[in-house]
């Protein structure tokens, strides 16, 4: 069992990198003992890092979802809080070459993986009637993008959150969901690298900047947090104003500081 009990365990899925990490990082600063999982076995160098726990977790293997929540469960006591960050990004292909065992992964990460850990954890949560979920959805979830796999499972994702928030508020747990734009995290920089998105393009929006992770991190941490204790069922986009952004293209783009 962890010391600090009464602040209550949080689990991060996709934790060994990007945004996972990043949320690692901040909730472990801010007292909160932390879970990394993950398939990636880096997670265990960055949980001995924050003084956290590491449990090697694939979201899209059913078994392997229910064992893990109930070993942690036993390990180190109550689950309070449940991050949901494993996803996977998706090169953007025209439909007619994009092959369905990409977009059916996508779809086992993003949308199922993210339901099936929900309902895992929560399982527990429910018989304490107490916790929080807080799934990474992403801005593509709100517009029409060239990612025919990627954007429908955040879509996806953005509604599962009001769905469980709606299904649990009873039950005293809150869902939310935040939205990151362009976030420089290693997933987006080896698109980068490898010509499939261009990074003069991704920082077309309010702020004129990439997101930083620990960005992210700190929506998350207010969310999860008591200050948000009236608030759930939402979707906070964490974008430098990307959505804002998108539509003044058709006007010429956003105003240079000298218009
Ligand atoms: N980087 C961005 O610009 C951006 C923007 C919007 C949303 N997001 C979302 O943020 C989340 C994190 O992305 P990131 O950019 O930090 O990527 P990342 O690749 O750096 O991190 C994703 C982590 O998820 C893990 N993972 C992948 N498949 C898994 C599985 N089946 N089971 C368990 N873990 C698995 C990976 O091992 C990795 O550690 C994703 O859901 C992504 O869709 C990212």
């Amino acid at each position: 069992m962890v010391q600090n009990e009464n602040v209550g365990v949080a689990v991060i899925t996709g934790g060994a990198s990007g945004i996972g990490e990043a949320c690692a990082r901040e909730l472990s600063a801010r007292g909160v003992p932390v879970v990394i999982t993950d398939i990636n076995p880096r997670g265990k160098d960055i949980a001995d890092s924050i003084g956290g726990y590491f449990y090697m977790l694939d979201v899209t293997e059913d078994e392997n979802v229910n064992t893990c929540a109930a070993s942690i469960e036993s390990d180190l006591g109550p689950v309070k809080h449940l991050v949901n960050c494993a996803g996977v990004l998706q090169q953007p292909l025209a439909p007619e070459i994009l092959p369905m065992e990409i977009w059916d992964n996508v779809v086992n990460v993003d949308q199922r993986g993210t339901y099936l850990s929900s309902v895992a954890f929560a399982k527990y949560m429910i018989e304490r009637e107490e916790g929080s979920i807080t799934n990474i959805a992403s801005i593509t979830a709100n517009r029409s993008v060239p990612l025919h796999s990627y954007a429908p499972a955040k879509a996806a994702v953005v509604a599962i959150t009001e769905c469980l928030a709606a299904e649990w508020g009873p039950r005293g747990i809150r869902v939310n969901a935040v939205s990151p734009g362009h976030t420089l995290t290693p997933a987006l920089e080896s698109a980068i690298n490898a010509g499939k998105r261009d990074p003069t393009l991704l920082i077309q929006n309010a702020l004129g900047r990439m997101v930083k992770a620990d960005e992210i991190a700190k929506a998350v941490a207010f969310l999860i947090s008591d200050d948000a204790a009236a608030i759930t069922g939402i979707n906070l986009p964490v974008d430098c104003g990307w959505l804002v952004s998108t539509s003044w293209t058709t006007y010429g783009g956003l105003r240079k500081s000298n218009d």
